[in-house]
């Protein structure tokens, strides 16, 4: 996708400034929506005055904000803004629904007008907790009551994705799905296991060690999924595909903790956090959560290629380098959302 037009929303955040990033080395014209100010996306800090960059400020609740950002001349709409973080959706569902399927349903109206391809960033929580891991793109979601807040997520991602497949079907609308699992690296907010590890860590802090910690996960670092994003925009054979987006190596969260630890040379130890004291009936935590990567690799030529350990060691240096992101509390990061 060089030297052409490309939005992306989302892209004052964690991946969407990777990704932007990168479309700028590639010397295209990039269009970012987000409901974060320019002086305030601390994670575009390098690239804010970039000729290249066109920055618009707007919600995805409000469909003129959508219009007016609009480029009809794009080859692709990276969709990437949305609620994000388990603590989010918790402390407001309504907010999640309306930012994630009336917001997407927005941006899909416009993608209609223009026929734009849409590159829509799922989840592997769209999975659920089934439990026959891996899970290809084909494997069932099995969810737990509606009243479990943590399944919102899920079912306002799905949500998305079966607008997507009906469009297509309906009027042909491109799109490719791109499903997650798991990503860290850089900048992101200090509220999910490594970039909070990371960020206790460097503040002298002990990180949480939720429950047993035995939960496993497959994390990917971000750099591999710009990459992956960047082939689904451009990969022909991915049109009306929903493709996982994960590393295949399965880690304990507490395996994750020591291996922070031990990267960055703390002894501190961690601290228990007991999700049903905390969250009571409205958390449920997926034990066990692994992608099947064939399909990745099959249609993309694409496999995660960055090891945690040498993701956790590059994340470390980048962190020690960057004290505003160091000293960024999860209060001050709730306040922006
Ligand atoms: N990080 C992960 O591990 C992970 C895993 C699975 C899926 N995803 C998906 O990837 C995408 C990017 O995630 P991230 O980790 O970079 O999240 P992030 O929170 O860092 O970025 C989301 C961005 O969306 C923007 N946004 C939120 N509400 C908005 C609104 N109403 N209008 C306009 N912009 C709004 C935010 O300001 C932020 O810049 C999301 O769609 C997320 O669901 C992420």
């Amino acid at each position: 996708m060089k030297n052409s037009v490309v939005m992306v929303t989302g892209g004052a955040g964690f991946v969407g400034s990777h990704l932007v990033e990168t479309l700028l080395a590639n010397n295209n014209e990039v269009y970012v929506f987000d409901v974060v100010p320019i002086e305030k996306a601390n994670n575009l800090k390098e690239v804010r005055n970039h000729e290249k960059l066109h920055y618009f400020v707007g919600d995805l609740r409000k469909q003129e904000d959508i219009q007016a950002f609009w480029q009809e001349d794009a080859t692709a709409i990276y969709h990437l803004a949305s609620v994000v973080g388990i603590n989010h959706y918790i402390d407001d569902p309504l907010k999640l629904v309306d930012i994630v399927v009336i917001g997407t349903r927005h941006i899909l109206a416009e993608a209609a007008k223009s026929n734009t391809k849409v590159i829509f960033t799922s989840t592997s929580e769209v999975y659920g907790k089934n439990p026959e891991v891996p899970w290809a793109e084909d494997g069932d979601r099995v969810l737990g009551p509606t009243y479990v807040d943590r399944w919102s997520y899920s079912t306002g991602k799905a949500v998305c994705e079966h607008m997507l497949y009906g469009m297509y079907k309906q009027s042909g609308l491109p799109f490719v799905i791109v499903r997650f699992f798991n990503v860290y690296g850089p900048r992101q907010s200090p509220n999910f296991v490594v970039s909070q590890s990371i960020n206790k860590v460097l503040r002298d802090e002990q990180p949480l060690l939720y429950d047993d910690g035995k939960m496993t996960r497959c994390f990917t670092y971000v750099d591999d999924i710009v990459k992956g994003l960047i082939l689904a925009a451009v990969t022909e054979e991915a049109v009306g595909e929903a493709i996982n987006l994960g590393n295949s190596v399965e880690v304990t969260v507490k395996d994750v903790i020591e291996t922070v630890l031990s990267t960055a040379q703390s002894d501190i130890g961690y601290k228990q956090f007991i999700t049903s004291e905390e969250y009571g009936k409205q958390y449920e935590d997926i034990i066990r959560r692994i992608p099947k990567v064939d399909k990745a690799e099959e249609i993309l030529g694409w496999k995660s290629e960055i090891q945690l350990e040498e993701g956790i060691s590059k994340t470390i240096g980048w962190a020690k380098a960057n004290p505003w992101w160091v000293g960024k509390s999860l209060d001050e990061v709730a306040e922006v959302k």
